[in-house]
């Protein structure tokens, strides 16, 4: 029997090439960074399976590149708002994600985040570096206190649990925001209370995001919500950059609106808003979140599980759809 085809789109930690190589009709080995977009249209052609990652965007045009061949498209994410999930339901086209194996290493980073912003590490770091430091200073890089004030955070699922279970050790209160409220027994486990969403940046001295990117969550933090937080509030961004209006935030920064960002995910990767760049208390890191090497390493073990399972018929670890 002839093997079938799968496209890898990069070299990937956990990801064990040379084996599926053996077993599949994988082409030349995966680049090292991400697959040029025509790289993909002609690669994929004739796959019946893609494990790619939240870089590559899977749509129709990409779809109908590969042909009727194609069963599952297996993201190396847990976000998958790079696939046209809608449009591969239709094809009947498994899609598959990597939740969970990277809640710890995001939620950890969201807290590193929040840390960082509320006392201007980055700011500090870079004036230390640049060799400006003359002495200790009495006012110099005052921040906000973390311990005992408000977290909210906005979507409640795992990772803004993991979020939530890190603030306990800083004796904060917990306002969350999702689309569904969540049973008491499991607001009383994370000692959280619900808040529609505007009641939540109002009340909120740190607002994590952790939703995923739909329509629905595309641009919610715009100017009008920048606006109802407090002014000496810190916003974290784990989600996605379209989630957040970042011309927006980095005008509240620049004009005291907003006392500091966290942000590792940004609307146009890899450009970041020049604005943002030179925006005070902000701290700016290239899209991080499961950057562990155990995180990265199981991923990418989950990703080609969901692959083969899919291939082969079985039922996916993680399906999408
Ligand atoms: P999850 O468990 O599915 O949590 C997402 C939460 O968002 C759910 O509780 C969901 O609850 C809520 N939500 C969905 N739509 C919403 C809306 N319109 N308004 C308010 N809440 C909404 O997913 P997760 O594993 O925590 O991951 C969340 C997202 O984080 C991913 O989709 C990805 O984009 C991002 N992420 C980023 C990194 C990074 O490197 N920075 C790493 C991992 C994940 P309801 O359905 O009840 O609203
Ligand atoms: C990272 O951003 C992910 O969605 O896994």
């Amino acid at each position: 029997m002839e093997r079938r085809t799968i496209l890898v789109t990069r070299r990937l930690p956990g990801v064990p090439w040379e084996d599926l190589a053996k077993r599949f009709r994988a082409g030349d080995p995966p680049p090292a960074g991400t697959m040029p977009r025509e790289e993909f249209l002609a690669r994929v052609r004739g796959a019946s399976g893609i494990l790619c990652t939240l870089a590559d965007r899977v749509d129709a045009e990409l779809m109908e590149a590969a042909g009727p061949s194609l069963v599952v498209v297996s993201n190396f994410a847990v976000g998958v708002n790079n696939v046209d999930v809608a449009g591969a339901t239709r094809r009947g086209i498994r899609v598959c994600n990597t939740p969970d194996v990277l809640t710890d290493a995001t939620a950890d980073l969201g807290f590193a985040l929040l840390l960082s912003a509320a006392r201007k590490v980055s700011d500090a770091d870079r004036f230390v570096r640049a060799g400006s430091w003359t002495g200790w200073d009495p006012w110099g890089f005052l921040g906000v206190p973390v311990a005992g004030k408000t977290l909210g955070i906005v979507g409640m699922g795992k990772i803004g649990a993991g979020v939530a279970r890190r603030s306990r050790g800083f004796s904060m209160k917990v306002l969350y925001h999702s689309r569904r409220r969540m049973p008491p027994s499991e607001e009383a486990g994370l000692a959280a209370s619900y808040r529609d969403l505007d009641a939540l940046l109002a009340e909120s001295d740190f607002v994590v995001l952790c939703v995923p990117l739909t329509p629905e969550t595309r641009g919610l933090i715009s100017t009008e919500r920048l606006g109802r937080m407090k002014r000496t509030a810190v916003l974290v961004n784990i989600a996605r950059g379209e989630v957040v209006d970042e011309e927006a935030v980095a005008t509240a920064l620049a004009e005291g609106r907003l006392f500091g960002a966290g942000l590792d995910v940004f609307e146009k990767e890899p450009r970041i808003h020049p604005k943002l760049l030179s925006a005070p208390s902000a701290v700016l890191l290239p899209h991080l979140g499961s950057a562990t090497g155990e995180a990265r390493e199981a991923m990418g073990r989950r990703a080609t599980e969901n692959l083969l399972a899919a291939l082969d018929g079985r039922e996916p670890a993680s399906p999408v759809n």
